[in-house]
C-alpha cells in the first residue's frame, strides 16, 4: 500500500500541521502520513519545529512514502517492536549453572571469533533501523558485555541515536567498578547488576565456582558514586541453592535505592538441567518478604515491564518480580534480540533466528535490512512461556537458543 503525502481536507489547518512537524513520527489516521516522520521532512525538504501551512504540503503531491516504511510493525498477535536486547558479547567470565554451567562452557568451547561479532558500527547501523520500526529502549548484555572493549564507546553511540529513550546495561558486576564512571559519561543513565547471593559460598556456587562477591559490591558502589540511577539487583532465585539467602539481599538494599527483582528459574537454552521443582514462585517469595517488611502492589512502570513491582509501605523503597515461569507475560511482550553475530531472534526461548549479518556485510542498503527485519516481526509469533507445557512435551526437536549468545 502507498501513500500519498499531504493532509486529509479535515484535517487541513496550520494548528494541526504545526503540532505533527513538532511531534514524533507517527503514522497519521486515515492513511496518511504525519508530518512528524523525520523520514517525510527529509523527504519534503523541512526543518523539525518549522511551521508550515498544510497547503504547501499538499503542493507536493510527487512525495509518495511506501507505508510499509513508515508503521511500526506489529506481529501477528498484534505486539509492537519496542525494546531491542543486544547481546554484545557470548563470552563471560562467569559459569552460572543455571546459564552456562561450567562443564558444558569448558575452556575448549568454542566461542564465536572477534570477526564474528558485529563491529560497533554494525550494532550501531542495526539500532537505527530497529527506532525506525518503533524501538525506543536498548538493552546492552549477553555474555558479560564488560567484556567487550571500549564498551563505553557503543553506549555513546547509541544513546546519540534520535528516537532512543533508554540505554540499559545488564552486567554481573565483576568488571563494573572499572568501568561504571565511563559508562555514566558516556550517556548511560542506569544499570542493572545480577547478584544472586550475599553468601560467599553461595555466590561462589551461584557462578561457577567463581569469587568477585567483594568486586560486584564494589561495583554496585561504583555505580552509585558515578550517578547510575536506579540501580537495579537481578536475582535468579533456586529451590535449595539460594532461596534460604534471598531476604538477605532485601535486608542489604532495602533503603539504599537500589531496587532488587527476583527472577524464576527459567528453562532457557538446553544445557542448564531445568527442571520445574526448583523454581521458586514468585508469590512465595511475596509472601515470606512481607511477613517482615509489609508490601504493598505497584503499578507496572510501562507496559510490556517485565517486572511486577511492590514497595515496602515503611517507605524503604521498592522490589521486583520477574515471573516469567508461573506469571507469563507473552502478551505484552514487545523485546527484539540481537546475537553477538548479528541473528534477531523474536522469543528468549526461540528455536531459530535470521542472519542480519552477512546481508549487512554484502552491502544491503537500509530499505532491504529494514524489509527483513519488519517481515520477521510481522512474522512473529512467539508465545513459548504461556505454551511451556505443551512445548516441553511436544515431538521433535525443539533446541532452543542458548541465552548467554542473544542476551539475558
Ligand atoms: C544472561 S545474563 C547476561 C548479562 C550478565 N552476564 C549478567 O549476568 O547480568 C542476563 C540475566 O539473565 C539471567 N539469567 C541467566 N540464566 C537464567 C535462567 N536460567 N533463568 C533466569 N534468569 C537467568 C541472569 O541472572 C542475568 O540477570
Ligand atoms: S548469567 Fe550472566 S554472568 Fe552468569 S554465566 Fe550467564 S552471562 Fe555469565
Amino acid at each position: 500500500m502507498r501513500a500519498r503525502t499531504g493532509v486529509p481536507a479535515g484535517l487541513a489547518n496550520p494548528r494541526t500541521a504545526t503540532a505533527c512537524v513538532t511531534a514524533r513520527p507517527y503514522p497519521c489516521t486515515l492513511g496518511y502520513i504525519a508530518l512528524g516522520s523525520p523520514y517525510l521532512r527529509r523527504r519534503i525538504g523541512i526543518r523539525r519545529g518549522t511551521v508550515v501551512n498544510p497547503v504547501q504540503i499538499m503542493a507536493k503531491p510527487e512525495v509518495v512514502v511506501p507505508l510499509s516504511k513508515l508503521h511500526s510493525p506489529r506481529d501477528t498477535l498484534a505486539r509492537p517492536v519496542r525494546d531491542l536486547r543486544i547481546s554484545v558479547m557470548d563470552r563471560c567470565n562467569f559459569r552460572c549453572p543455571y546459564c552456562m554451567p561450567r562443564e558444558k562452557y569448558h575452556e575448549r568451547y568454542k566461542f564465536l571469533g572477534s570477526h564474528e561479532r558485529l563491529s560497533f558500527d554494525e550494532i550501531v547501523r542495526l539500532s537505527r533501523l530497529f527506532v525506525r520500526l518503533g524501538v525506543r529502549k536498548l538493552r546492552l548484555t549477553g555474555g558479560e558485555p564488560l567484556l567487550r572493549t571500549n564498551l563505553s564507546d557503543l553506549v555513546g553511540d547509541l544513546t546519540a541515536i534520535p528516537g532512543v529513550e533508554d540505554v540499559a546495561l545488564t552486567t554481573n558486576g565483576v568488571l563494573l567498578s572499572r568501568h561504571a564512571a565511563e559508562l555514566k559519561a558516556a550517556g548511560l543513565k542506569r544499570i542493572t547488576v545480577s547478584l544472586d547471593s550475599l553468601d560467599p559460598e553461595v555466590f561462589a556456587r551461584m557462578s561457577g565456582g567463581f569469587g568477585g562477591l567483594a568486586d560486584v559490591l564494589d561495583g554496585i558502589e561504583h555505580a552509585r558514586s558515578a550517578g547510575l540511577d536506579p540501580i537495579k539487583i537481578n536475582a535468579v532465585i533456586q529451590r535449595g541453592l539460594n532461596d534460604h539467602t534471598a531476604l538477605d539481599l532485601v535486608e542489604r538494599f532495602r533503603g539504599t535505592g537500589v531496587i532488587v527483582r527476583f527472577i524464576e528459574y527459567m528453562d532457557v537454552g538446553n544445557r542448564n538441567d531445568w527442571r520445574p521443582d526448583i523454581v521458586v514462585p514468585s508469590k512465595e517469595l511475596v509472601a515470606r518478604i512481607a511477613e517482615r517488611w509489609p508490601l504493598r502492589p505497584l503499578e507496572r512502570e510501562y507496559r510490556g515491564d517485565v517486572a511486577e513491582r511492590y514497595d515496602f509501605v515503611d517507605g524503604a523503597g521498592e522490589v521486583g518480580f520477574i515471573s516469567s515461569v508461573t506469571q507469563p507475560f507473552c502478551g505484552d511482550c514487545s523485546r527484539a534480540r540481537l546475537s553477538s553475530d548479528g541473528v534477531i531472534y523474536t522469543c528468549l526461548f526461540a528455536t531459530k533466528g535470521t542472519s542480519l549479518r552477512d546481508a549487512l556485510r554484502g552491502g544491503a542498503t537500509d530499505d532491504e535490512l529494514l524489509e527483513t527485519i519488519r517481515n520477521v516481526w510481522l512474522a512473529r509469533a512467539d508465545r513459548y512461556s504461556e505454551k511451556r507445557a505443551e512445548l516441553r512435551q511436544a515431538p521433535g526437536d525443539h533446541r532452543k537458543v542458548e541465552m548467554f549468545y542473544i542476551g539475558g
